[in-house]
């Protein structure tokens, strides 16, 4: 599976690192606020559409998990609108700062539950780490094994401004876009279809919100 996903598991393995992300990644500065902000809302709002959903069955969300939790941004939303929220997360350092640390260690290429074990999966800010289709598609058919329905990701949309710039630029930052295209024939490959997808800037940034349904598309 090549070793990025070693190396980015190392990279989160730090005091400092995961020190930084609690108490600055998000709040250092207006631009990141009005993100975390827009990333908390968009993903209540799916979270309210799959609630919904399941109760036009006749049926309940009652089970999260949140995988990777980094340090436990969206925890308190989270439970605001669900009984049980599991966290996880590949890095012991971002669990330490995640109070009170009752998230588990462990990797979204090999969740450690069982077949359907929640309702939903909230997995922020990780696929995008991962450049060959081989890594993220391990992660996605874990995502479609361990969710009994919904998955809310996150990933880089090659189809933009920043994404533009950074190709002209030759930036490398360990983070890959991918187009839509390669996007829906992954998660088509996992068994899963796009319900709804929101872009935090559209055009301009390459973060995109997308909500998912197991099952496919034909
Ligand atoms: C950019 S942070 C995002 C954290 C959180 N989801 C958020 O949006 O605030 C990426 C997280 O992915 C975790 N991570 C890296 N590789 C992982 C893997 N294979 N499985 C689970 N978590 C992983 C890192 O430890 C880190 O906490």
């Amino acid at each position: 599976m090549g070793s990025r996903p070693q190396e980015l598991r190392q990279e989160y393995e730090s005091e400092d690192r995961a020190a930084h992300y609690r108490n600055n990644r998000w709040t250092r500065s207006p631009r990141a606020r009005r993100t975390d902000a827009k990333e908390q809302s968009i993903v209540e709002s799916f979270l309210h559409e799959s609630i919904n959903a399941q109760m036009h069955n006749g049926e309940d969300l009652t089970r999260i998990l949140d995988l990777p939790c980094g340090t436990g941004r969206f925890r308190n939303m989270l439970e605001r609108n669900c009984k049980q929220v599991w966290s996880g997360d590949a890095s012991r350092e971002m669990l330490m700062q995640t109070p009170p640390t009752t998230g588990l260690q462990m990797s979204a290429h090999a969740i450690p539950l069982a077949d359907d074990a929640v309702d939903l999966i909230l997995c922020s800010r990780l696929l995008h780490h991962f450049e060959h289709a081989e890594q993220r598609m391990t992660v996605l058919q874990e995502l479609a094994r361990v969710s009994q329905r919904w998955i809310v990701l996150s990933y880089f949309d090659s189809a933009n401004f920043q994404a533009w710039r950074n190709r002209i630029r030759g930036e490398f930052r360990g983070r890959f876009p991918m187009t839509q295209k390669t996007f829906a024939n992954e998660i088509h490959a996992a068994g899963l279809k796009e319900h709804k997808r929101v872009y935090i800037a559209r055009g301009v940034s390459e973060q995109v919100w997308v909500l998912l349904e197991k099952g496919t598309v034909h």
